[in-house]
């Protein structure tokens, strides 16, 4: 396990240092053999203080002691698109903040962002560690007092389910065990746990409301549920405050630009249909590939609740200020409004100024006609209400971020 933890390992900027008089020694001049040995006694001296004072040394770091007034969310995946983007928001609303991520899937960038824009002592750690190795976990949560944990960690793509589900039970459920385990271990009060409209697999009615059946159809859906029966039947005898999400297809990026999505370019094929859009729109494949235009939908193509990010993120705080010990809440997070692939499409275009290539195809099989949320529960109890809807507008900010890091978090360069 690697700390980054800037608490711990600030860089310490050069100093000039005044010694007993002796402000600045030149190493090049002859000094007398007493005038060497007092100066090795005086550096001898000053690095036994500095070690003395070093905060890791000699006081507990701040990520390990609970502080009135502070709360402080351990962020499982806060390297990857929606953590970081939760971490941002928890930062800027005054959070303590530990980013826990393997990086299999998410960017060091992303992290090191966030530490530049809030560079203050006992606000943001990073701990690379898998939460699939349980002594990691559990040193993890015995070195830190976490007020709430947001677990975002997991491998995502339904595709990349279908062809390897043993990865998703680990990943998600099985890591979801360990996490909970380790909460309940050392006290930890309040889970916000991220999950999926996969969970309802193919539900007959319109739109899908908390009480609709979860019937998941692949294993990514399935691992999640999974995840969430461990969560419902721990809660039955613990006062853990849990509030399980369901989000439905998330879209955009960091209005002020910061963030973005850069999923790693193996899982492409995987991807979602955001990432093909821009892909699309700056040549790195042909074009879109829409399957399925006889679908009973009004234009034919499938219909989805796209969800901008920000929104998810108010979501998450919201229900983060909510919960209440021994309760469980369970809420869609969408926009109650489907849009058609050809209107995403038609988005896309707009968004991006761009002519995409479009190629129709038969149906896909497993995909379903129509998939949109009914938020009423969410804005009933937790006052939320989507205010980023306009789909074009969503994917012009994310365009904006594509566009000036075409490498992702590397490299980055404004190619147009
Ligand atoms: N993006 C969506 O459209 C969407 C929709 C519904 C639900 N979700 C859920 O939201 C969460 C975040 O999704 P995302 O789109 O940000 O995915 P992402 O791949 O961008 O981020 C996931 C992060 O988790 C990290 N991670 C994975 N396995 C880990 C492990 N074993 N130990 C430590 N870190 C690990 C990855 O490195 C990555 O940084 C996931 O739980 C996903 O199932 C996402």
């Amino acid at each position: 396990m690697l700390n980054f933890g800037r608490a711990r390992n600030q860089a310490r900027t050069a100093r000039p240092v005044s010694l007993g008089g002796m402000d600045y020694v030149d190493p090049k001049r002859k000094g007398s053999f007493v005038g060497k040995v007092f100066l090795a006694a005086a550096l001898t001296a000053l690095c036994i203080i500095m070690i003395k004072q070093s905060p890791s040394l000699n006081s507990p770091s701040v990520f390990s002691l609970h502080e009135p007034g502070v709360t402080h969310v351990l962020v499982t995946g806060g390297a990857g698109y929606v953590g970081s983007h939760a971490a941002l928001r928890l930062l800027k609303d005054s959070y303590r903040v530990t980013i826990v991520d393997n990086l299999s899937r998410g960017n060091l960038g992303a992290v090191r962002i966030l530490q530049d824009l809030f560079p203050e002592h006992g606000r943001l750690q990073f701990i690379y560690a898998d939460l699939g190795d349980k002594n990691a976990v559990n040193k993890i949560f015995s070195e830190n007092k976490f007020d709430a944990v947001m677990h975002f960690a997991a491998v995502a793509y339904v595709g990349e389910s279908t062809l390897d589900p043993l990865k998703y039970y680990h990943n998600i459920t099985s890591n979801t065990l360990l996490v909970i385990e380790s909460m309940a271990k050392y006290d930890v009060k309040t889970l916000i746990y991220s999950s999926t409209c996969a969970t309802y697999g193919e539900p007959e009615k319109m739109p899908i409301t908390e009480e609709t059946s979860q019937v998941p159809i692949n294993p990514y859906g399935k691992a999640k549920k999974m995840a969430e029966d461990i969560i419902l039947d721990f809660s039955k005898n613990s006062d853990m405050a849990v509030m399980i999400l369901r989000y439905f297809n998330v879209i955009g990026s960091d209005p002020e630009g910061r963030l973005g999505e850069a999923p790693r370019p193996e899982l492409r094929e995987h991807g979602r249909i955001s990432g093909a859009c821009f892909d699309a729109a700056r040549g790195i494949i042909p074009g879109l590939k829409v399957r399925g235009t006889d679908y009973k939908t009004a234009d034919g193509t499938c219909v989805r609740d796209y969800i901008d990010v920000t929104d998810l993120v108010d979501a998450h705080v919201k229900a983060l200020e909510k919960a209440q010990p021994g309760k469980v809440g369970i809420y869609n997070v969408g926009t109650g409004k489907g849009s058609s692939v050809k209107e995403f499409v038609d988005a896309c275009k707009k968004a991006t100024g761009r002519t995409i290539k479009v190629e129709f195809l038969p149906r896909r099989p497993g995909d379903y006609a129509e998939v949109y949320s009914d938020p009423t529960k969410i804005r009933l109890e937790l006052n939320w209400t989507a205010q980023h809807t306009n789909l074009e507008q969503s994917l012009r900010t994310a365009w904006r971020w594509q566009k000036s890091h075409r490498d992702g978090y590397g490299p980055s360069s404004a190619i147009f």
